[in-house]
C-alpha cells in the first residue's frame, strides 16, 4: 500500500512510476515507449524551447465506489489537442495513439489513482512538443508526444468552498485572433504576471476581460466562467477562451435539469444581476465564486452570502462528480473504464 495522504493532496506534480512517449520522425509516428525517467533528452534548438511549439491537455481519471477506474471524455481532449496542434503547426496526434498512450499511462500507474470519496483524482497530462531543431521561425520536422500522470487534490485549496477573484484589465492572456482558443503554453506564460499579482493581492484567481474594449468577461485564469440567474446558465462565447470540456458537460447537465443555456458575451456590468457565479475546468471542477473585485474600478460583486455555494452550482457539481465516480448514470457515455 502506498503511504499517501490522499485527503491532503495539493494540485501539483507528483512522481509516479511510468510515463509514455511517442516520437514523430520522417513524417510518421513511431511506437509507444514506456519510460520510468522523469526527464527528456532534447536538442537545444528544439522549436518548443524557442518558438513555443507546444500544446498540452489536462484530464482526470477517477476511482469509483465500485473500485473501477474511469477516464472522463478522453475523445474531447484528443480532439482539442489536434486543434491545438493545427493552431501552432505541429504534427497531429492520431486518436488511437492518444487513447493508447493515455490508457497505458493510467494503467501502469493504477496504484496512484486515489481511493473513492476522498476528493482526489488522478490528473493526466498529455504533452506535445516540437522536438526538431530549427533556428529560423518555422515548424519543426520532429515531435514528441508524451503522457504523465499524478494524483491531485483540488486546484483551489478551498475545494468546493467559494473563492474570491479579481478582474484584470492591464494584462491579456490572449487576443481575439491569437491562440486563446487552443491549449498552448504561451497563453499560460502570458497569464503569469496577472495571476501571480492576483494571488499576492489575496485572490484565488484572476478573471481576464476581452482584449478589445474590456467590457466583457473572457475566462477565470485556467478555467471558464459561468453565471446563473433564475433558470438560466450563462457562459461567455468569446473567441479567445479555451473551449472547456467541463463547461460543455455542465451545459448538457444544466439543460437536462431544465435550465436555459445562454452562450453570449457576458458584460462586467451585468455581474450584479446573477444569483451564482463560478469557474469550471478539469483542475478546478466547479469553483464557486463569492466575491469579484474589479481591480481597476474597485467595484465589488458578492455572492454566496451564507458562505456556501449556491443551489444550482451545488447540484451541477454533485451530478458531474457523481457521473465521474460512477454513482450517477453515465447516459452520454462520457466515461471509459480502464480494463
Ligand atoms: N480555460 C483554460 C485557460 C484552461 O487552462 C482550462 C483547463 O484545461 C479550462 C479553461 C478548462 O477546460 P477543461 O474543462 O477542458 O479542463
Ligand atoms: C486543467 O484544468 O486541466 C488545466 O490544464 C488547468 C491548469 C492546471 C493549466
Amino acid at each position: 500500500m502506498l503511504d499517501i495522504d490522499w485527503k491532503g493532496l495539493p494540485f501539483g506534480y507528483f512522481k509516479t512510476d511510468y510515463n509514455v512517449r511517442c516520437y514523430y520522425r520522417d513524417g510518421k509516428w513511431g511506437e509507444l515507449e514506456i519510460s520510468s525517467s522523469e526527464y527528456i533528452n532534447m536538442h537545444m534548438a528544439a522549436t518548443c524551447l524557442h518558438y513555443g511549439q507546444e500544446a498540452f491537455e489536462g484530464m482526470k481519471a477517477f476511482r469509483g465506489q465500485d473500485g473501477k477506474v474511469r477516464v472522463f471524455r478522453w475523445e474531447e481532449n484528443a480532439k482539442r489537442m489536434q486543434s491545438s496542434a493545427e493552431g501552432v503547426m505541429m504534427a497531429k496526434v492520431p486518436f488511437e495513439i492518444f487513447k493508447e498512450a493515455v490508457f497505458k499511462t493510467v494503467k501502469l500507474n493504477e496504484k496512484y489513482v486515489p481511493p473513492f470519496g476522498l476528493g482526489a483524482s488522478l490528473y493526466i497530462r498529455p504533452l506535445l512538443i516540437g522536438s526538431g531543431a530549427e533556428v529560423g521561425v518555422k515548424p519543426a520536422k520532429e515531435y514528441l508526444f508524451m503522457v504523465f500522470v499524478g494524483p491531485v487534490g483540488p486546484y483551489f485549496k478551498e475545494g468546493f468552498s467559494p473563492v474570491s477573484m479579481q478582474i484584470v484589465r492591464d494584462y491579456d492572456r490572449a487576443a481575439p485572433h491569437g491562440t486563446g482558443h487552443i491549449k498552448v503554453g504561451g497563453n499560460y506564460a502570458a497569464s503569469l504576471r496577472a495571476l501571480t499579482r492576483g494571488h499576492e493581492e489575496g485572490f484565488a484567481s484572476v478573471i481576464f476581460t476581452n482584449s478589445g474594449d474590456r467590457r466583457f468577461i473572457d475566462e477565470a485564469g485556467p478555467a471558464n466562467f459561468f453565471a446563473i440567474k433564475g433558470n438560466t446558465y450563462t457562459t461567455p462565447n468569446s473567441s479567445s477562451i479555451l473551449p472547456s470540456i467541463t463547461n460543455l458537460s455542465l451545459r448538457q447537465l444544466a439543460k437536462d435539469m431544465g435550465l436555459e443555456i445562454d452562450l453570449r458575451p457576458l458584460a462586467i456590468d451585468e455581474l450584479g444581476d446573477f444569483d451564482e457565479v463560478g469557474a469550471c475546468g478539469t483542475a478546478a471542477v466547479i469553483s464557486p465564486i463569492k466575491k469579484i473585485v474589479d481591480r481597476e474600478t474597485g467595484r465589488t460583486f458578492e455572492y454566496c452570502k451564507d458562505g456556501k455555494a449556491g443551489p444550482i452550482s451545488t447540484k451541477l457539481y454533485e451530478k458531474l462528480r457523481g457521473i465521474q465516480e460512477g454513482i450517477e448514470d453515465d447516459v452520454y457515455g462520457w466515461n471509459t473504464i480502464i480494463e
